[in-house]
């Protein structure tokens, strides 16, 4: 998806790191309590040495909503995760996302006309009443709002397993809430956590958008227990089995941890699958000595083994990929919405419009009532 991000002045563009330091720990000191600056876990350096409070995703977002004296939030992380901060936040807070091209290119690959067109097909086919749309956290607040119609649910990394099994097994009452699921926009996940759950491989369809009807015959849109949409991250998909082979042979002792965005295959050759939160605990509890193999974006890894001393962590993919969108996040961007911020103006502000906003939130609080 585009999104025009302005060329930013001569001023940022030209000026040393050092230069940058300045100007951002000067604008901070300015707006005291009035800011908040999040880091996601893949960002920069650079970029996280600003950041008042670290975490995932959805952790950053309640962080901004908790900390309701900050009228500034700004998020260094990729685009849906600013809307989902504005969501959850009051009117008086604004959220400011300091490079307008940090999108997240597995979110891009679900809009909401394609979900549409999808919904309106398996109509056809099916009930969808008896169908519950699970958006991953990683999709656009349009895509929350849609789910939050149709009676369905976000996820997160760290809860797809309790939400599907909200979505298709028994409850207390010994009734199912939905026959199907319709997941997106990441197929992996959904297919990690459905086979994780106990459901076979061909209870499971890969939709893709970009043919009719999916690319699936009726039968099939109508039986299938888990409907995967074709999207993927590119930083998690790079990471095949063989590296995971070649990190076992140099460390036969070594512990593989891997994300739930990575493949199936790669998934049944790690020793423990989790969200980037889980995978910071592994290491934490990991013992001194440990060697750590890691399947997730390189930032995060290389902060985990320079911040513990006493262990070894890895990156499983030998390319080294960064999630380049997060990257795009840089001091000079950060420099200059601060630099706005204390001239009294907002650069860079995202807005969920109030209708959007009222049906994704009303589809992340089923999550926090599933979860
Ligand atoms: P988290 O939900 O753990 O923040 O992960 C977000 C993400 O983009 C993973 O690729
Ligand atoms: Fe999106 Fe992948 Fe980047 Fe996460 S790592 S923000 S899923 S592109």
């Amino acid at each position: 998806m585009l999104r025009l991000q302005m060329p930013l002045p001569e001023r940022y563009t030209n000026a040393s790191p050092d230069e940058l330091a300045e100007w951002i720990g000067r604008a901070r000191a300015t707006l005291g309590d009035r800011l908040l600056v999040l880091g996601h876990h893949y960002q920069r350096d650079d970029v996280m040495r600003w950041a008042d409070a670290r975490g995932d995703s959805f952790a950053l977002s309640r962080i901004a909503a908790e900390r309701g004296d900050a009228e500034f939030v700004v998020f260094c992380g990729v685009h849906f995760m600013a809307e989902s901060a504005d969501i959850l936040t009051g009117p008086h807070q604004q959220v400011i996302l300091p490079d307008l091209n940090a999108g997240c290119s597995m979110a891009d690959m679900a809009d909401l006309e394609a979900v549409e067109e999808a919904w309106e097909d398996l109509g056809r086919v099916t009930d969808t009443s008896r169908v519950i749309p699970v958006t991953y956290m990683n999709s656009s607040a349009a895509l929350k709002a849609f789910v939050g119609r149709h009676n369905g649910v976000v996820c997160t990394s760290s809860n797809a397993r309790a939400v599907l099994t909200w979505a298709l097994l028994p409850g207390e009452d010994g009734t199912t809430r939905g026959d199907q699921v319709l997941f997106f926009p990441d197929q992996h996940l959904g297919r990690n956590t459905a086979l994780d759950l106990g459901f076979a491989p061909s209870d499971l369809a890969v939709w893709d958008p970009r043919l009719d009807s999916g690319g699936l015959d009726d039968a099939t849109m109508k039986q299938a227990s888990v409907l995967l949409w074709k999207g993927h991250c590119s930083v998690h998909q790079r990471i095949r089995p063989e590296h995971v082979a070649a990190f076992r042979a140099d460390h036969p002792d070594g512990l593989v941890v891997v994300h739930p965005e990575c493949a199936h295959d790669v998934v049944e050759v790690a020793d423990l699958v989790g969200s980037t939160d889980f995978i910071i605990r592994t290491v934490d509890a990991a013992p001194d000595g440990a060697v750590i193999g890691v399947g997730t974006e390189i930032h995060l890894v290389h902060r985990l083994d320079a911040e513990s001393p006493t262990k070894t962590v890895v990156t499983l993919d030998p390319v080294v990929c960064p999630c380049a969108t997060m990257s795009r996040i840089d001091p000079a961007h950060l420099a200059w919405v601060l630099d706005g911020l204390v001239e009294g103006e907002v650069r860079n502000r995202i807005t969920v419009d109030e209708e959007t906003a009222r049906w994704a939130r009303i589809a992340l609080e089923r999550m926090l009532a599933t979860t």
